[in-house]
């Protein structure tokens, strides 16, 4: 377990400092000789100025088929967000056609393939191609604009040229994390009415086949609005072919390799990503064309400091998730970089994969999800201190040399790109560690009193963030559903938007994000709702109630814990085969990531009088953390605790 920081030791990655560097706005009318702190105070004191920064924004970061005529038309109020109405433009041409007049020959796309040395180069030239193939291919079967198209793909150049591709004709795309189950993909798929899905043959991660066009087979049967299944190749291996199924390579490669851009309203939505809430049933964020491209581009540029042409941007999330969207796919193309498509895992072939793949790729950029920094730190042993000091104080060390910056950068499928970010700063001031620290520009995140509602306004204090103005890049509904959307993210805070996670703001007035205060957990970077989880496991006949927690885990950062009650009459020689029933049907509904760690089986749970579970209680068995259960009097059966924890004992 060592070998990880003996490598990094050897390791020399071309990271340039960031302070070294300024982040200024150049070209911009009135604002290009602000520094950071001129420039927000300026934003958030005149709105009439945050309009017009907006509008220099919008005008500079992409091309237009039609100019807008009116910058934004919000009210955080009734949850309406409206950004560049007027405008007219193409997410495809913004992300390919503008450049190929100075980069045709450039890298737009690395692909690092599972088995590390056998990276792929793709130029803007044949992106363009391929792109326009299958766009050509989508038409041709009948697509058009305003549908909608599920991608349940691995990350590689299928899936970007299949995304671009949809983008190019006016199809909302929704990719599907390829690592969900059929059921969880029937389900999104009949949500987001799609009448053609884009899968792979088989997906290659960590040495292992998965059988995606088998799954999605699965899937369709419970479809029956899909038309169209077009299969990519990545295997070749021999997979069943239906009537509706079309190999993707092979048609495309008969389409004419230019199909013209079709000009889109800047409130079309470009795609519709899944995400979990505290609700048992995912919501299908809706991000729009020009503000989501607006705002990925410019947060790719400035809070990464992201130079075109020479910089190898490296984020190795996966597409299915909104890191990829935004910062694999989107921000990275619309600014004219080079972007890495990583298909391994973090692990393979062993724990090193991050920093060879670096090395031998020369990245500028790594951007990956603290969860597995998290993992290597406590598999290296430096706990004792609060966990995300650590990591930060790992990270810098080792992989930044102790000279690079770390960013660490807080935002949401919701935000659609980065939020707090310790970039873009004031140049040259510190980057404290373990702390997004900095709102970006034009952003006023506010902390609110739970009790109260009232704002917190001191410093230093903790609350829940919320975010006062709009900004171009955030989502603007859950698909088929506004009024959840309204009820989710602007209700519990009128005229903001509440972000579900907890925050704490220093004396400095930087911010630091104390974690999730709703149901919503974090397994391995994979965002999940426990009502999801409890649904699952409450659809066994033998069960009767179910409550399901997060809790602190080593190497998965959080992990799911789930206490379940039986009905009465289920024998107590059924359990252990029980237990693997559950597992397995959470598995199926949901994701193999989405398996409970811990069941345990129960004849009760904490609640009050009035019925309601108090999942804080549970956490804290979970932990272990038993001196701090607090007061339990107001519990209808405070005995429940005792045996609990007696329980939670005897099955460790
Ligand atoms: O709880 C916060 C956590 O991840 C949640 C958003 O998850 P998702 O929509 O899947 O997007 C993840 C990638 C953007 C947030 O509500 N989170 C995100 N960034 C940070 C964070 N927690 C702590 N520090 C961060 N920098």
């Amino acid at each position: 377990m060592l070998r990880c920081p003996l490598q990094l030791v050897r390791l020399r990655l071309p990271v340039r400092q960031l302070s070294d560097l300024t982040t200024k706005f150049t070209g911009l009318g009135s604002f290009s000789n602000l520094n950071y702190d001129q420039l927000q105070s300026s934003l958030r004191t005149d709105s009439s100025q945050c309009e017009q920064f907006w509008k220099l924004i919008g005008e500079q970061q992409l091309n237009w088929m039609q100019p807008f005529h009116t910058v934004s038309d919000c009210d955080l109020k009734s949850a309406k967000i409206a950004w560049y109405l007027g405008g007219k433009l193409n997410a495809s041409a913004n992300c390919i056609d503008r450049h190929l007049a100075t980069r045709a020959d450039q890298t737009a796309l690395i692909w690092e393939q599972d088995e590390p040395g056998n990276q792929v180069y793709i130029t803007y030239k044949q992106l363009h191609a391929e792109v326009c193939r299958i766009a050509s291919l989508l038409l041709q079967s009948g697509l058009q604009a305003g549908d909608t198209a599920v991608l349940y793909m691995p990350t590689g150049p299928p899936v970007v040229y299949c995304m671009l591709a949809c983008a190019r004709i006016g199809v909302a795309h929704s990719v599907v994390f390829a690592g969900f189950s059929a059921e969880a993909l029937a389900a999104r798929i009949q949500d987001v009415g799609a009448k053609v899905v884009i899968t792979t043959d088989q997906a290659i991660r960590g040495g292992k086949t998965v059988e995606l066009k088998r799954t999605v087979d699965a899937a369709v049967k419970s479809c029956p609005m899909v038309e169209r299944v077009f299969v990519s190749t990545r295997t070749g291996a021999s997979v069943p072919m239906g009537s509706i199924d079309v190999p993707l390579e092979k048609n495309a490669a008969a389409c004419s390799a230019d199909c013209a851009a079709e000009p889109m309203d800047s409130e079309q939505p470009l795609f519709v990503l899944y995400t979990s809430g505290s609700t048992g049933k995912p919501k299908g964020l809706v991000h729009s064309t020009a503000g989501y491209l607006v705002y990925t581009s410019l947060t790719h540029q400035h809070v990464f400091d992201y130079r075109p042409g020479q910089d190898i941007f490296g984020c190795v999330a996966d597409v299915g998730w909104i890191t990829g969207h935004s910062y694999v796919v989107y921000g990275p193309l619309a600014n004219g970089g080079t972007t890495l498509l990583f298909e391994s895992t973090p692990a393979y072939p062993d724990v090193g994969r991050y920093w060879e793949t670096a090395e031998r790729l020369g990245l500028t950029h790594i951007y990956l999800s603290p969860t597995y920094d998290l993992s290597r730190l406590r598999v290296l042993g430096c706990v004792g201190e609060p966990l995300n000091h650590e990591a930060w104080e790992w990270y810098h060390r080792w992989v930044g040399g102790g000279h690079r910056d770390i960013a660490d950068t807080w935002w949401q499928t919701e935000t659609g790109g980065v939020c707090i970010a310790p970039r873009p700063s004031a140049e040259g001031a510190p980057i404290l560690p373990a702390m997004p620290m900095r709102p970006f520009y034009g952003l006023e995140p506010v902390l609110m009193d739970p009790a109260t509602g009232a704002e917190v306004t001191e410093s230093p204090a903790e609350g829940h963030l919320c975010m006062r103005r709009p900004w171009p890049g955030m989502a603007r509904s859950i698909w088929g559903d506004h009024k959840r959307f309204a009820e989710t993210y602007y209700s519990q805070f009128p005229g903001l938007y509440f972000t579900g996670d907890g925050a704490s703001r220093d004396a400095q007035g930087f911010l630091h994000i104390t974690g999730r205060v709703d149901d919503v957990i974090n397994v391995t970077g994979h965002r999940l709702g426990t009502a999801e989880i409890e649904d699952a496991l409450d659809s066994h006949p033998a069960v009767s109630e179910t409550a399901v927690i997060g809790y602190p885990h080593k190497l998965k950062g959080e992990a799911v814990y789930a206490f379940v009650i039986l009905k009465d009459g289920v024998s107590i020689d059924r359990l252990g085969d029980l237990r693997r029933e559950l597992k397995r049907r959470v598995r199926d509904r949901i994701a193999a990531y989405a398996v409970p760690e811990k069941l345990l089986f129960t004849d009760g749970l904490p609640k009050t009088r009035s019925g309601k579970i108090m999942r804080r209680i549970l956490k804290r068995i979970a932990a272990e953390d038993y001196d701090s259960i607090g007061d339990i009097s107001t519990l209808a059966d405070p005995s429940v605790v005792e045996a609990l924890k007696q329980h939670h004992d005897l099955y460790q």
